[in-house]
């Protein structure tokens, strides 16, 4: 097996008594999507937040692409291809599509020595990239803010892909869409870990898990509780995970977690 594109090893994180996460460990290949399932308080969120550097964790580590790497900030998660992608918080509504794809990264031209947006390439570049992905915006002079959550998400999983992202977050993506916008975000989602970036995708909604990742990991109580093959499992045996009666993780991942589920319901 090739070497993980980012492997969490012993993440913890602490909110002053509250132990959000206790030893976290699994890892992530390139061009794979695992879905994050766990209840309600479980972790997943803070989770994510530390891998894309919006959250330190207490204790733990961290390896991308085989190196010691913990972002201090998004910015700089960001700049080294992780990213979480929200369905619009990142995009800025009162400009148009290219101006989006292009936050921070316009391309230029000098005019008289003077350097000028060159509109022109960046629409065919925006443009390009668009439509080789397969999404349809009407028109890229379009404002975000008229705009579906659809094509908002969209717009911001290919700029991700284009601008060299390698491991994209997305926490509970399609909460606001309709059933066509997901079944679409779902498709966009296969597509993008087929050019070989990682994806985690947090969802309560099973269906979703099983239909998009090729790995499964239950958070519970701030543990992993199961990190299976989707092939390999079926939604009972998650919610089984996801509300203690199983726990299945590999053995190497077991440690602290020698405890049966249903002995560390007594204990706690
Ligand atoms: N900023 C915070 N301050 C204090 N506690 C927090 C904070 N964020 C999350 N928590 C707690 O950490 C635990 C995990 O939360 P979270 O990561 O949001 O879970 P999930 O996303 O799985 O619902 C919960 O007990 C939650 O109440
Ligand atoms: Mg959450």
């Amino acid at each position: 097996m090739s070497e993980p594109l980012l492997v969490l090893d012993d993440i913890s994180r602490r909110y002053g008594a509250i132990e959000a996460l206790k030893g976290i460990s699994f890892s992530i290949g390139r061009g794979e999507v695992v879905a994050l399932l766990g209840d309600n308080g479980a972790g997943k969120s803070t989770l994510v937040k530390i891998i894309a550097g919006g959250l330190e964790p207490t204790s733990g580590r961290m390896l991308f692409e085989g190196r010691e790497f913990l972002a201090k900030t998004p910015a700089e998660a960001k700049a080294a291809g992780i990213e979480t992608v929200y369905q619009d918080l990142s995009l800025c509504t009162n400009v148009d599509v290219v101006a989006n794809f292009f936050m921070g990264r316009e391309i230029t031209r000098k005019v008289l020595g003077v350097p000028v947006l060159d509109e022109t390439a960046m629409e065919r570049v925006a443009g390009k990239a668009l439509a080789d992905a397969g999404t349809r915006i009407p028109s890229l002079r379009t404002k975000v803010e008229h705009l579906s959550g659809g094509q908002r998400q969209a717009i911001e999983l290919n700029r991700f892909v284009h601008w060299g992202g390698k491991l994209v977050l997305l926490d509970e993506p399609f909460a606001a869409l309709g059933v066509e916008q997901t079944r679409r975000g779902l498709a966009m989602i296969r597509q993008v870990a087929k050019q070989g970036i990682g994806v985690v995708i947090i969802t309560h909604i099973m269906q979703q898990a099983f239909q998009v990742a090729d790995r499964i990991v239950v958070i519970r109580q701030g543990v992993v509780a199961g990190d299976v093959p989707t092939s390999e499992t079926s939604p009972d045996a998650v919610i089984g995970m996801i509300t203690g009666e199983t726990l299945a993780v590999p053995d190497r991942q077991r440690q602290g977690q020698t405890i049966r589920p249903a002995e560390r319901e007594r204990t706690t």
